[in-house]
C-alpha cells in the first residue's frame, strides 16, 4: 500500500500567519490561520512592518497548534511548503526563514510556492480539477484569468491594468467610511440597496481578458464628492450596489466569454474576493446555464489566505519535483508563469 503524503504548507505573504497539514494534496489535516486585521484596521490597510512583527510572534505559536491539530510528529512530513512571494517582502521572509530552518533542521525538502498558486489550488480541496480549466483569480493584490492545461502550468490570459478587485473594494469603502478591508462591508451594503447609480465599466479593447478597475473607483469618490459639493445626499447603500454591480459584470462577462473560448472544463474561483456573495451567485447563474462546464467555488475560509491552499499545490510541485535549497529567498514580485 502506497504511504500516505504529508506536506506542511506555510503563508505569510501578507497579513495572515498560516500554517496547515494536507493529506494527499486534499485533504487537510490542520489548518490554523492567526490573522492581524484587528491590528491594521486602526490605519486603514495593512502596514508592512506591523505585518512582519506579528508574523515573528506567531508563526512558531501557529506551527505548533497546526502539529497538535494533525498529531503528527516532523518526521511523518514529506515536504515543507512556502509561499515564496508575491507579497510583502518582510512578510514573506518569515515564512520562508521558519520553512528552511524546518527543512534543514528535519532533513526534509523544501518547496516554494507562488500566492496565487495556492489560491488556485484551494479548489483540490474542495474537487478534483479537470483540464483544461480557468480560474478567475480574484484578491487584494491580484485580478486575473490564469488558464491551465494541466496541473502545475499557470498561463495568464488576463489580468488587471491597475487595481485589484479587493484594492477597489477596499479604496471604495475607505470613501464611504468603512473600516478595513472593506470589501465585506461594500458586499453587504449591496444586498441592502439597489443599483440606481450610473457607473463605467471598463471592457478594454475588444477581445481583451484584462481588466481595470481604477477609473470605477474614481467614478465612486467623484460621485460622492460631486453630492457633497452640490448638497445632495447619496444612499451609500445605492452606490455599493451600483459599484459592486459594474465590477461583478466585467469579471462574469470576461470569465464567461473565455470559459467558451478555450473550451474548459472546469472554472475555478480564488482569491479573498471570491467571497463576495453578488460574485458568487452572478457566477453561479451564468454557469447553470452551461452543464459542459463545472464552476467550483470554495468555501470562504479556503478563499481569504490560508496554509491549506499552500499545501495543496506546494503537494502537486513536489510530486512535480520542484525544489528550493536554504539560499532559497522571498520574491516580492514572483510571476506566477516561472513554472511551466
Ligand atoms: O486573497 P486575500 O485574502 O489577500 C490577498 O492576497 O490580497 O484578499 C483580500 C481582499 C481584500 O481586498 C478584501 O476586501 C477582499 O479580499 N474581500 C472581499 C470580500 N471579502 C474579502 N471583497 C468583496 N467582497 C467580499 N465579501
Ligand atoms: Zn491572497
Amino acid at each position: 500500500m502506497k504511504k500516505d503524503q504529508l506536506i506542511m504548507g506555510m503563508e505569510t505573504s501578507c497579513d495572515e500567519t498560516a500554517v496547515a497539514i494536507i493529506k494527499n494534496g486534499r485533504e487537510i489535516v490542520a489548518n490554523v490561520v492567526a490573522s492581524q486585521i484587528e491590528s491594521h484596521k486602526r490605519f486603514g490597510g495593512v502596514v508592512p512592518e506591523i505585518a512582519s512583527r506579528h508574523h515573528v510572534e506567531q508563526i512558531t505559536i501557529v506551527l505548533e497548534e497546526a502539529m497538535n491539530q494533525a498529531g503528527i510528529q516532523m518526521t511523518d512530513l514529506d515536504a515543507i511548503a512556502v509561499t515564496e512571494g508575491p507579497g510583502l517582502v518582510g512578510a514573506l521572509l518569515i515564512g520562508v526563514n521558519a520553512a528552511k530552518a524546518l527543512a534543514f533542521a528535519n532533513n526534509l525538502p523544501l518547496v516554494p510556492v507562488h500566492h496565487i498558486a495556492g489560491h488556485i489550488y484551494a479548489n483540490r480541496l474542495v474537487t478534483e480539477m479537470m483540464f483544461p480549466l480557468l480560474s478567475l483569480v480574484v484578491s487584494g493584490g491580484h485580478t486575473e484569468l490564469v488558464y491551465m492545461k494541466e496541473h502545475g502550468h499557470f498561463e495568464v490570459i488576463g489580468e488587471t491594468r491597475d487595481d485589484a478587485a479587493g484594492e477597489a473594494y477596499d479604496k471604495v469603502a475607505r470613501t464611504l467610511n468603512m473600516p478595513y478591508p472593506g470589501g465585506p462591508h461594500i458586499d453587504r451594503m449591496a444586498h441592502e440597496g439597489s443599483p440606481t447609480i450610473d457607473l463605467p465599466r471598463a471592457w478594454l479593447e475588444e477581445g481583451s481578458y484584462d481588466f481595470s478597475f481604477s477609473g470605477l473607483k474614481s467614478a465612486v469618490i467623484n460621485t460622492v464628492h460631486n453630492a457633497e459639493q452640490r448638497g445632495e445626499i447619496i444612499e451609500p447603500k445605492d452606490l455599493a450596489a451600483s459599484f459592486q454591480e459594474s465590477v461583478i459584470d466585467v469579471l462574469v462577462t470576461k470569465t464567461l466569454r473565455a470559459a467558451k473560448e478555450y473550451k474548459v472544463h472546469q472554472v475555478l474561483l480564488a482569491g479573498g474576493v471570491a467571497a463576495n456573495k453578488g460574485l458568487r451567485a452572478a457566477l453561479e447563474k451564468s454557469f447553470s446555464e452551461l452543464s459542459d462546464i463545472e464552476l467550483v467555488i470554495p468555501p470562504l475560509a479556503l478563499c481569504t489566505d490560508n496554509a491549506a491552499m499552500i499545501g495543496a499545490a506546494g503537494s502537486i510541485l513536489f510530486e512535480k519535483g520542484k525544489r528550493a535549497d536554504l539560499a532559497l529567498n522571498a520574491n516580492p514580485g514572483l510571476d506566477i508563469d516561472i513554472y511551466n
